[in-house]
C-alpha cells in the first residue's frame, strides 16, 4: 500500500466516517430491539483527544479530507459541539458532517454551526405521528420536524432528509414525504434496507427496492436524471419536476457502488472497518492506548484497509451478516 488509504482494487479512502457513541434514543424497529442492546462501557469508547489523535494522522498521513459523525445517535455524545470545534481547529481541517435522528438538534443546530459543522442528514421515514411512534418506540415526531426547520435555519444546508421504506409500514407514505421535503427545500434520499439489524430480521422481500421507489415516485411526479457527479455519494440524483427540487435514491442491493466507494469507518470503540459489511476489525485503540506513534498507528490503518473487498456480498448465496449491527458500526 502506498501513501493514502488505497485497496487492492485501487479505492482510495478519504472519507472517514466516525461513530461517536453506539447508543441511541430511538428503537427503530428495522434497526434494534425494544430494551436496546448491550452498550459499549465507557473505558471502551474513544475519548475525544483520541478521537482527534486519530482524524489529524488521517489528514496528515492518510489523505482524508471529510469527517461524518454517526452512531448510534451522536448527538448523544457528550461535548459533541466542543469535540466538533476541536476538529474544526486542525490544521487542513476535514469537511465535517453529521448524521442524526434529529432529536436534540433544535437546541444545538446554532451551536454546531457555529462550532464548524458543514451540513447535516437527518432520518425521517414517515409523516405520520402515530406511525413514527410505531417505527421508532417513541412519540417525538413533531421533534424531528421541528429539528428539520432548525438545521435550515441555522444554516446547515443542504438538509438532506434519509428514508427508508418498508413495505406494509411506510411504503404508501412516500409521495407525502416527497412533497414535505420538496415543499421545505430538504432533499429527500429513499434509503434501501440493508441486512444490518441487530435482530438479524432483513428479508429481501419486505425490502423496497430502487425500481420500486422510482414507480412510486413516478404517480405524481416527472423524475429525471440529475446531470453531475455523485461525488462519493450514495445517492442517485433526480431531479422533481424540472426544477422543484431534487430526490436521492440510496440502492445499496439493488445497484451497488460498491467500486466508487471512498469510506473508511471508526467505531465508537475505535476499531477500523473497512466495510459497513467488513468481517475484520483493525484494533487502532490498543494501539492508541499502548503508546503507539502517528506513523505505526497510520500503518495499521492502512493494513486494515488494503483488504477491503469489491463489494458487499449481499447478493451472493453465501452472504453472512456481519456480528455487528449497523448501530454499532456507525451508519
Ligand atoms: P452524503 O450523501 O455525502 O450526504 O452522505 P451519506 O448519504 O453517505 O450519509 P448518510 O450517513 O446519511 O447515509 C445514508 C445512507 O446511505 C445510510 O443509511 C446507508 O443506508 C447508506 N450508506 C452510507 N454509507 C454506506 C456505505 O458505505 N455503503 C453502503 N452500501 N451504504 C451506505
Ligand atoms: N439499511 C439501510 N439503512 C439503514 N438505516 C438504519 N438501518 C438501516 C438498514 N438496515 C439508516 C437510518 C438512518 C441512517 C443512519 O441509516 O434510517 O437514516
Ligand atoms: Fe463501501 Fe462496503 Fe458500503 Fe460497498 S458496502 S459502498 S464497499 S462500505
Amino acid at each position: 500500500p502506498s501513501d493514502g488509504l488505497i485497496d487492492r482494487f485501487g479505492r482510495a479512502a478519504t472519507d472517514l466516517r466516525v461513530s461517536l457513541t453506539d447508543r441511541c434514543n430511538l428503537r427503530c424497529t428495522y434497526c434494534m430491539p425494544a430494551e436496546g442492546l448491550d452498550w459499549l462501557p465507557n473505558e471502551s469508547v474513544l475519548n475525544d483527544a483520541e478521537l482527534l489523535r486519530l482524524i489529524q494522522l488521517g489528514v496528515d498521513l492518510l489523505g482524508i479530507n471529510e469527517v461524518r459523525f454517526t452512531g448510534g445517535e451522536p448527538l448523544l455524545r457528550k461535548g459533541i459541539v466542543e469535540l466538533i470545534a476541536s476538529v474544526a481547529a486542525l490544521t487542513n481541517r476535514p469537511e465535517m458532517s453529521l448524521t442524526t435522528n434529529g432529536l436534540g438538534l433544535v437546541r444545538k443546530a446554532v451551536d454546531l454551526k457555529n462550532a464548524g459543522l458543514d451540513r447535516l442528514n437527518v432520518s425521517l421515514d414517515t409523516m405520520n405521528p402515530e406511525t413514527f411512534t410505531k417505527l421508532t418506540r417513541r412519540p417525538r415526531h413533531g421533534d424531528v420536524i421541528a429539528s428539520l426547520a432548525a438545521a435550515a435555519d441555522a444554516g446547515l444546508l443542504p438538509v438532506k432528509v434519509n428514508a427508508v421504506l418498508m413495505r406494509g409500514v411506510n411504503d404508501h407514505e412516500a409521495l407525502d414525504l416527497l412533497e414535505f421535503c420538496l415543499q421545505h427545500g430538504y432533499q429527500l434520499r429513499f434509503i434501501e434496507q440493508m441486512p444490518l439489524d441487530a435482530q438479524h430480521g432483513w428479508d429481501r422481500s419486505t425490502m423496497v427496492t430502487a425500481d420500486e421507489i422510482t414507480e412510486l415516485l413516478s404517480a405524481r411526479y416527472t423524475l429525471a436524471p440529475h446531470a453531475g457527479a455523485r461525488g462519493g455519494s450514495p445517492a442517485e440524483l433526480f431531479t422533481v419536476d424540472g426544477d422543484r427540487g431534487t430526490v436521492g435514491i440510496i440502492a445499496s442491493v439493488t445497484r451497488p457502488f460498491c467500486g466508487d466507494c471512498d469510506r473508511t469507518r471508526l467505531t465508537a470503540d475505535g476499531q477500523i472497518r473497512n466495510c459497513l459489511f467488513s468481517s475484520t476489525e483493525t484494533d487502532l485503540r490498543a494501539l492508541l492506548r499502548s503508546g503507539a506513534h502517528d506513523e505505526e498507528i497510520a500503518a495499521a490503518w492502512r493494513g486494515g484497509m488494503w483488504t477491503k473487498l469489491p463489494g458487499h456480498g449481499i447478493n451472493d448465496p453465501s452472504f453472512l451478516q456481519p456480528d455487528r449491527p449497523m448501530s454499532a458500526i456507525g451508519g
